[in-house]
């Protein structure tokens, strides 16, 4: 029987030693809680990066981590030391991810990253000939991984590959100054169908392939030799009902049931009737603009200082990628910004911003999504933006607003949301005080619709399009071929 081959460089969990034990920990990030609802470890297999390295991984504990990987459907390709700083703290994040979200300020051209990217994705393809059977199908994911198709359609032409990328493609302009730039979107083409998750990140593609490579490309069809590479959008959705069942269940949880979480945000609301939470939650990663945000709440309470004391910001960040320097910076940017502002503002009875420095259990993630009546989300760039789609998704009530960034993917379908621009101060202090204002019907009419879209495109249609476009693009490759 056919399976499908997930392949991502983040498997859903991460593996942690301690005390001479191993434990796991579900993977943060769009592309990990998305397939997650997919991958169901019986008609798939998912291979990727336990998070160890070689080197912390001792020997005794290899057979163990194998076996409860393979449990749930996973398997691993182990990685160096070297490999991880050189693969996925070097050109995946501190080349490509800067790159592609168009911070060309971050991007760092260096050949050592460039040589262990191709050695890593070698390895991956590796392991995908040796798992893989003549009918499976090959879903290959996002940015670390944009050379494996290229590396397993050379050793098996017949395979059906499919490859997805999680985050924006940029523009020609932007993508034209990476000195690796036709080897990459060769690498991609050697997939049969390549999905993005807007109709933009897939004409700047199509350019760069026409102009960089100058192959014939007829709409979103590319011809290379004797094959035909189908490229098209797939705006991805979440689990909708996860989502939403979570939210209904906690509704319904009395007392001592609740969090001390959810216990905490109840009292706030009992103490203080008539103000407002505004929740932003993100990996803390300079694309998702945190300390731009932050920057604009205290531009918003100087400009209307009426809502001081009426309302808080939550910030819930996760820590990510922390070895890069970037994210170092950000971290201390970000510490010092909530410091100087709780201590410029705070009163008595109030403090303008509380900060969350961690990655938090489902539960609690619902509990925030529960009780705060504004999400926030000002990425400079972001492929998707999910939790833009969560926030949503959880409100049971249908009452909320969502203010977001046009600059995340999800702005493309969510357009009864107050979308801003990032950048513009006066713009956001002017939607928040709407945001605030905002009547109780009009949030439920927005919410309404954007509801409905989520639980009808949910993430389980989105992967069921992707594949059935790739099986219909293969076999009339196949007939073209035959005739
Ligand atoms: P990205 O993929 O760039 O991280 P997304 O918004 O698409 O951005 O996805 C983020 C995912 O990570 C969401 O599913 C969200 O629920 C989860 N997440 C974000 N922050 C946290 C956190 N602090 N703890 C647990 N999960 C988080
Ligand atoms: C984004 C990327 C994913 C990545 C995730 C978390 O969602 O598209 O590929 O897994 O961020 O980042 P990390 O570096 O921790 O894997």
């Amino acid at each position: 029987m056919s399976k499908t081959i997930i392949i991502s460089n983040r498997l859903p969990v991460q593996l942690q030693i301690s005390d001479g034990g191993m434990s796991a920990i579900p993977s943060v990030g769009g592309l990990a809680t998305g397939m997650k609802s997919v991958h169901d470890g019986k008609n798939s297999l998912w291979i990727g990066w336990s998070g160890l390295t070689e080197e912390d991984t001792p020997e005794s504990l290899v057979p163990a981590i194998d076996k409860a990987l393979a449990e749930q459907g996973c398997a691993q390709v182990s990685l160096t030391k070297e490999e991880v700083d050189g693969f996925y703290f070097g050109f995946s994040n501190r080349t490509i991810w800067p790159l592609f979200h168009y911070f060309l300020e971050y991007t760092e051209f260096e050949l050592s990253f460039w040589e262990t990217y191709r050695q890593v994705n070698q390895k991956f393809a590796d392991a995908i000939l040796a798992q893989s059977g003549p009918d499976d199908i090959i879903w290959v994911h996002d940015y670390q991984l944009m050379l494996v198709p290229q590396m397993v359609k050379e050793k098996n032409p017949g395979a059906t590959i499919g490859f997805f990328l999680h985050i924006p493609f940029p523009s020609y302009e932007i993508f034209r100054t990476m000195p690796w730039r036709e080897e990459v979107l060769q690498g991609l083409l050697g997939s049969d169908l390549i999905g993005f998750h807007t109709y933009d990140y897939e004409r700047h593609f199509l350019s760069s392939v026409r102009r960089l490579l100058s192959l014939d490309v007829h709409f979103n069809d590319i011809y290379l030799d004797n094959r035909i590479i189908k490229v098209d959008s797939f705006p991805m959705g979440i689990d909708y009902k996860r989502f939403h069942e979570a939210a209904v269940a906690n509704d319904q949880l009395k007392g001592k049931e609740r969090s001390d979480l959810q216990k905490k945000l109840d009292d706030h609301k009992a103490s203080a009737p008539g103000t407002k939470l505004i929740l932003s939650i993100d990996r803390l990663d300079y694309s998702k603009g945190i300390a731009k945000r932050i920057n604009a709440f205290e531009y918003f309470l100087r400009k209307y200082p009426e809502y001081k004391e009426k309302m808080r910001l939550i910030i819930l960040a996760v820590p990510s990628r922390s070895n890069v320097p970037q994210y170092m910076l950000l971290k201390k940017e970000i510490d010092e910004l909530v410091g100087r502002i709780n201590g410029e503002l705070s009163t008595v009875n109030w403090t303008p911003i509380w900060y969350f420095y961690r990655s938090m259990p489902f539960e609690n993630l619902i509990d925030l999504y529960t009780s705060c009546d504004i999400a926030w989300l000002t990425p400079l760039r972001d492929g998707m933006n999910l939790v833009a789609k969560e926030y949503i998704a959880t409100r049971t009530d249908k009452t909320g607003v969502l203010i977001l960034s046009e600059m995340a993917g999800s702005a493309y379908e969510m357009n009864e949301a107050l979308l801003i621009n990032p950048n513009n101060f006066e713009q956001q202090a002017d939607t928040l005080k709407r945001a605030f204002e905002m009547p109780k019907e009009e949030q439920m009419a927005r919410n309404m619709f954007l509801q409905k879209r989520l639980e009808r495109y949910n993430v389980e249609v989105w992967a069921q399009e992707f594949m059935s476009v790739l099986k219909n693009q293969k076999s009339e490759e196949q007939e073209q071929v035959v005739t």
